[in-house]
């Protein structure tokens, strides 16, 4: 048997937190207003007063910072708050922004009060980012014209614009970079009843009939992220469709998610499997994340942004100084037996 990639394992993952480009197209399930957009009260709490304030002083709103695992609605939060300033939203990522005069041509053709969303913002190369921060700060930037002893430096006015910026990895971006943004958002893992409304509007959207329980069976099993909600609804819609009359009732969303092998927790086999080889290679850990990584053919960056946030969520994994234990949440749900040796480590 061919050994299947890490990335290839991860694309094919139906509770993978990341888009698929068809997900990517439609946005028939976005939110459009906060009102729209479930859960993340305290957040949204926040980001009401920030558009008031912003109203009355009639300027921009602050530079906003989202970060938080992938498919818990960073992007969609962006659109959100463009919709709710009645502004204009450009789209762009830090990989896709190479040069310094990438931003620049980005900035100068932004319109007043604009947004300029900034996905992946920790990818952003160096020199841009240091060109990025005193933009922020002052609408505008030096430009170097020519070289050498003929070289001059032009200042170019910018238009009042607002930088939303989104990341998985917080800690990647630079201080001064992170001191720019007004406002920091961290969006964290939903609750399961926020992802069971999650879940209704979508059917609802979809003209999908389906029962209740049957929405609540999802809902457990979509690792409080709504994009996986969301997916694992169009999943169980196709095998309703096929097996039915397209109606999900319990037992038929029960068959469709036992057939997928998410689990009653969301976990699929490759969480399984790390959560195995955990346990059975390395008698529970610690064990160092490349040694785990190999162990089971993931990268480590795979294991470290996709599978631990949620398997941590779920408190069936711990990072220590030493390395990666599994807990003794986890051997109960995997239902192996502990010994007592390895219970010390846990401690
Ligand atoms: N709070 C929410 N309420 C309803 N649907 C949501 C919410 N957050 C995200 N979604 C749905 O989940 C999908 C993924 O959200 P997205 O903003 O693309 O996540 P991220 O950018 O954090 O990876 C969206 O297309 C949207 O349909
Ligand atoms: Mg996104």
């Amino acid at each position: 048997m061919i050994e299947k990639t890490s990335e290839k394992k991860e694309q094919e993952r139906v509770v993978k937190p990341q888009a698929s480009e068809e997900e990517r197209l439609d946005l028939t399930l976005r939110p459009k207003t906060l009102r729209d957009y479930i859960g993340q009260e305290k957040n949204k709490e926040h980001l009401k007063i920030l558009l008031e304030a912003a109203k009355k002083r009639k300027q921009p709103i602050e530079h906003v910072l989202l970060y938080g695992p992938p498919g818990l609605g960073k992007t969609t939060l962006a659109f959100v708050l463009a919709n709710e300033t009645g502004v204009q939203i450009k789209m762009t990522s830090g990989p896709a922004i190479e040069r310094a005069g990438d931003l620049a041509s980005l900035l100068t053709n932004l319109q007043n009060n604009d947004i300029l969303f900034i996905d992946e913002i920790h990818r952003l190369p160096k020199v841009v980012e240091e060109i990025l921060y005193p933009a922020m700060e002052d609408f505008a930037f030096d430009i170097v014209l020519g070289k050498g002893p003929g070289a001059r430096s032009v200042r170019l006015d910018l238009p009042r614009f607002t930088i939303i910026g989104a990341t998985t990895r917080i800690g990647l971006l630079s201080g001064p970079l992170r001191d720019r943004f007004g406002v920091t958002v961290r969006l964290d893992f939903y609750g399961e009843e926020e992802i069971e409304k999650i879940v209704t509007r979508s059917a609802k959207i979809l003209d999908i009939g389906m029962e209740s329980l049957a929405g609540q069976e999802i809902a457990k099993r979509a690792r409080k992220t709504p994009r996986i909600a969301n997916r694992l609804l169009r999943r169980v819609r196709d095998f309703a469709e096929v097996r039915s009359n397209g109606k999900i009732t319990n037992e038929l969303a029960r068959q469709a998610l036992d057939m997928l092998e998410v689990d009653a927790l969301g976990l699929d086999r490759n969480d399984r499997s790390i959560l195995l080889a955990l346990i059975e290679k390395f008698q529970g850990g610690p064990v160092g994340i490349n040694t785990l990584a190999a162990a089971t053919s993931e990268e480590e960056q795979t294991i470290a942004d996709i599978y631990e946030p949620y398997l941590m969520r779920l408190g069936f994994l711990d990072r220590t100084p030493k390395g990666r234990v599994a807990t003794a949440l986890a051997y109960e749900h995997l239902g192996i037996a502990q010994q007592k040796s390895q219970m010390n480590t846990l401690i």
